[in-house]
């Protein structure tokens, strides 16, 4: 009660301020309080993930506190900092990278203040400095393109397959995982050459510029892209097309998401494959939150169940991605 109290004090004051964050506590009697620190606003993905979660918060009558850190671990680390301040019941994010998150999370423990990972988790020697994570296999998304990539090369009786690799933020949990998952799978298979992999932090601007810099060093000798997010692939497509090469044709192109922009495309026929990745989280965050509140037990992963699309596959009934 007194909880609620400070809490509604806090929220007329914010309002008074015109606004202490993005996304404004409800003022009606909620179920509970979360404190949600998204890490930017990147992708569709990202954007997707974040209106997710404020779709199913409402839903679940769970009033949300949505940060968005734009990019910078420090800014999370406040957002955190003012969620413990709050006293929120359960505190959620999404780590931009996995280091140097034991400090703050030490301040979440002290202040009996249970940490959910989303998305993306932390290295720490402290396991129980968070209570669980909910996202994506990573790793299996790196071996399903591979797979893919491995099938590929057998139907077009390829022995020999030249791989640029542009990978995601650098020590983030999908950029190391999509990595490793990709580099195991081929390693049993001879022939597929990784010339190089480039950081585009999941950006498209960024795509763009490795895909500049590869043709400029490699050029035809590519024979594959493996992007980590369908961002960055789009930013690359045109710099292939200008540098006079057709994208699903003259390089096979793989990507991760599998967000409605880039569903288009591969059914256009310039990227061949797309391993899913979904921003939906949203139901789960607020599942596990009431449990926490509640004081029910929950799993200490969950990954959600992703597909692979492809030029293998009809598509021509695939509903609206929502993203
Ligand atoms: O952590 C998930 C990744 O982050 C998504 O693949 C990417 O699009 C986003 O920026």
């Amino acid at each position: 009660m007194k909880k609620h109290l400070l809490f509604l004090l806090l929220a007329a004051f914010c309002l008074l301020l015109g606004g202490c964050s993005e996304s404004q506590p409800q003022a009606s009697d909620p179920k509970l309080l979360l404190g949600f620190s998204q890490l930017g606003s990147e992708s569709s993905w990202r954007i997707g993930n974040t209106r997710d979660i404020e779709a199913r918060a409402a839903e679940y009558g769970i009033s949300l506190m949505m940060e968005n850190a734009n990019q910078k671990q420090e800014n999370q680390i406040a957002a955190l900092r003012r969620f413990i301040a709050y006293r929120v019941d359960v505190i959620a994010f999404s780590p931009i990278v996995e280091e140097g998150w034991d400090n703050v999370l030490r301040e979440a423990k002290q202040a009996g203040i249970p940490v959910v990972l989303v998305d993306r988790t932390i290295r720490t020697e402290e396991e129980d400095l968070y209570v669980c994570l909910i996202g994506a296999d990573f790793y299996q998304e790196g071996v399903s393109a591979a797979e893919y990539l491995l099938r590929k090369a057998e139907t077009l009786g390829r022995d020999h397959l030249n791989i640029v690799e542009i990978t995601g933020t650098e020590d983030s949990t999908p950029m190391r995982q999509r990595h490793a998952g990709f580099m195991d799978t081929l390693a049993g298979a001879e022939g597929m050459t990784v010339l190089e992999s480039v950081n585009g932090d999941f950006l498209k601007s960024r795509g763009a510029e490795c895909m500049r810099y590869l043709l400029g060093k490699y050029g035809g000798d590519i024979d594959v892209i493996y992007s980590h997010n369908d961002e960055m692939t789009m930013g690359a497509l045109p710099e292939i097309e200008a540098a006079g090469f057709v994208p699903g044709k003259d390089m096979i192109v793989i990507s991760i998401d599998g967000g409605q922009e880039a569903i288009d495309i591969l059914r256009a026929g310039k990227i061949n494959c797309i391993v899913e990745c979904t921003p939906m989280l949203g139901s789960t965050l607020m599942e596990t939150a009431l449990a926490l509140k509640e004081g029910r037990p929950v799993n200490p992963e969950t990954h959600p169940v992703e597909q692979t699309f492809s030029d293998e596959d009809d598509l021509s009934r695939l509903p609206p991605r929502g993203y």
